[in-house]
């Protein structure tokens, strides 16, 4: 074959418009898949040689030819080029350099539409297991800061308004939780995208007599997919990648979005330490977290690419079209700026540390164990829980009206909304007890979280 030459140089005469390659050429992108194609070719080519479709010569020496390649391209030493689009026609070309026209021998029974999707298909395979490793990293370094935070009792919020005293293990637990079904979401498309694509050639299979069990096999599927125009076709698990990104970087979002507001001023229950923080160029006070607001801003990024590819897919009549070929970019940007911020969120959390004094005193405002109190009435005085929530309220905008909090309330006053109440006071409307007092399984109590401290990290095991 002609160096320069496209395959198709006999029917395509003409070379194409200088623009139309630039624009028409993916090797920019899909080089990131050389190992999983040089990987996906030896199979292939071990395949033919056992079913005696090519010579053993001719395929030895292309095993051989795609090893020396794998080196070249590892070492930085492969020149890729534009003009013969993407990587597995770079490839190919360099074959025939390197062994002459035994490489022609490589692309019998398989077409690029079933190569590219098994290539990407391993890949998102190996990210996704990766991810799954970044998230796991994570998860420790949650678990630790929690360790150190079990009895560090701030306010719950809904609707931020201060709500009930919670732990703030607890609440750092919530987002383990999260990140536990996003590892699920990962797991469960790795589990999908064990169906092998290769030997659907272009769409309709071949005539050859090849063995897709074994190629399936050897690549590390469990076994090959059941229909050729599908094959080709399919890009769910493209999807199921970037939905399951999506989602795990909305979690972080909503992580760093409450880092955000808790390191506020206003807040003031968090500070980060210089390495995560940046200045103002005019502010000289300032310390701002950066970090965080690039995770928040970033999920953008995830979204966005997820609702490309959900819209590429869209309308798309089944088989190959090259607006197929926009997938790897969209994958494999989700899978770096999903890594990215997981990194970003680990680094917050190492340098992260409580103002345990603020997060406390919060706690105290806002009325936040006037629930407690109409628990005890309805448990203790065998009140229905309604009629003790009466009470309880109008307690508190008794104790509004005179600026003090529940706890300074003497028993007299107590006695005026509810008769014979034998309370210790302070030990009723005090945050910690109450917080300890939810005992119930998943509540916020001490006893409860370390528990669930020791579980998560089990698991990691
Ligand atoms: N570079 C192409 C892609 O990524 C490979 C498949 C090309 N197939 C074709 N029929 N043009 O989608």
């Amino acid at each position: 074959m002609k160096k320069n030459r496209t395959v198709w140089s006999n029917r395509i005469t003409k070379g194409n418009s200088k623009n139309f390659q630039r624009i028409g050429s993916s090797i920019n992108i899909d080089k990131r898949l050389y190992k999983e194609d040089i990987f996906a070719s030896i199979v292939h080519a071990k395949m033919l040689i056992k079913q005696k479709i090519i010579p053993k010569k001719d395929g030895f020496k292309i095993i051989n030819g795609l090893k020396k390649i794998e080196r070249e391209i590892s070492k930085k030493k492969f020149k890729f080029k534009e003009q013969f689009e993407d990587i597995h026609q770079n490839i190919e070309k360099r074959l025939f350099q390197i062994i002459g026209e035994s490489a022609g021998y490589l692309h019998t029974a398989r077409s690029r539409n079933d190569q590219v999707v098994t290539d990407f298909k391993i890949w998102v395979k190996d990210s996704s297991q990766d991810t799954i490793d970044t998230i796991n990293d994570l998860i420790k370094c949650i678990l630790n800061k929690a360790e150190k935070n079990i009895n560090t009792v701030m306010p719950g919020f809904t609707h931020l308004k201060n709500a009930q005293p919670v732990s703030f293990a607890h609440y750092l637990l919530a987002y383990v939780e999260m990140l536990n079904r996003d590892k699920k979401r990962f797991l469960n498309n790795i589990l999908l995208i064990d169906e092998c694509p290769l030997g659907s050639a272009a769409l309709a299979g071949t005539s050859f007599n090849i063995d897709r069990k074994f190629t399936a096999k050897k690549l590390g599927f469990k076994k090959p997919t059941n229909n050729s125009i599908d094959s080709v076709s399919d890009r769910d698990f493209a999807i199921d990648f970037l939905s399951a990104a999506a989602t795990c970087a909305m979690h972080l979002s909503r992580l760093a979005e409450d880092f955000i507001i808790f390191n506020s001023e206003a807040f003031s229950f968090l500070e980060f330490k210089d390495q995560v923080l940046t200045g103002s160029s005019i502010m000289p006070q300032k310390k701002n977290p950066d970090p965080a607001e690039l995770i928040r801003g970033r999920t953008a990024i995830n979204y966005g690419n997820l609702n490309s590819m959900l819209t590429i897919m869209k309308g798309l009549p089944i088989s190959y079209y090259k607006d197929l070929q926009d997938d790897k970019g969209l994958v494999f940007d989700s899978y770096d700026t999903l890594k990215d911020s997981l990194m970003m969120a680990i680094e917050l959390i190492k340098n992260l540390n409580t103002k345990k004094n603020n997060m406390r005193d919060m706690a105290q405002k806002g009325y936040t164990t006037a629930t407690d109190f109409a628990d005890f009435l309805s448990m203790k005085k065998n009140l229905p829980f309604r009629k003790g929530y009466s009470i309880s309220s109008k307690l508190v905008n008794y104790a509004e009206k005179k600026k003090i909090r529940l706890d300074q309330l003497s028993k007299g006053e107590i006695n005026k909304f509810v008769k014979e109440v034998n309370i210790n006071i302070p030990k009723m409307f005090d945050v910690v007890n109450s917080m300890n007092s939810k005992t119930s399984f998943g509540g916020t109590s001490a006893k409860n979280v370390k528990r669930m401290i020791a579980k998560y990290k089990k698991e990691l095991k």
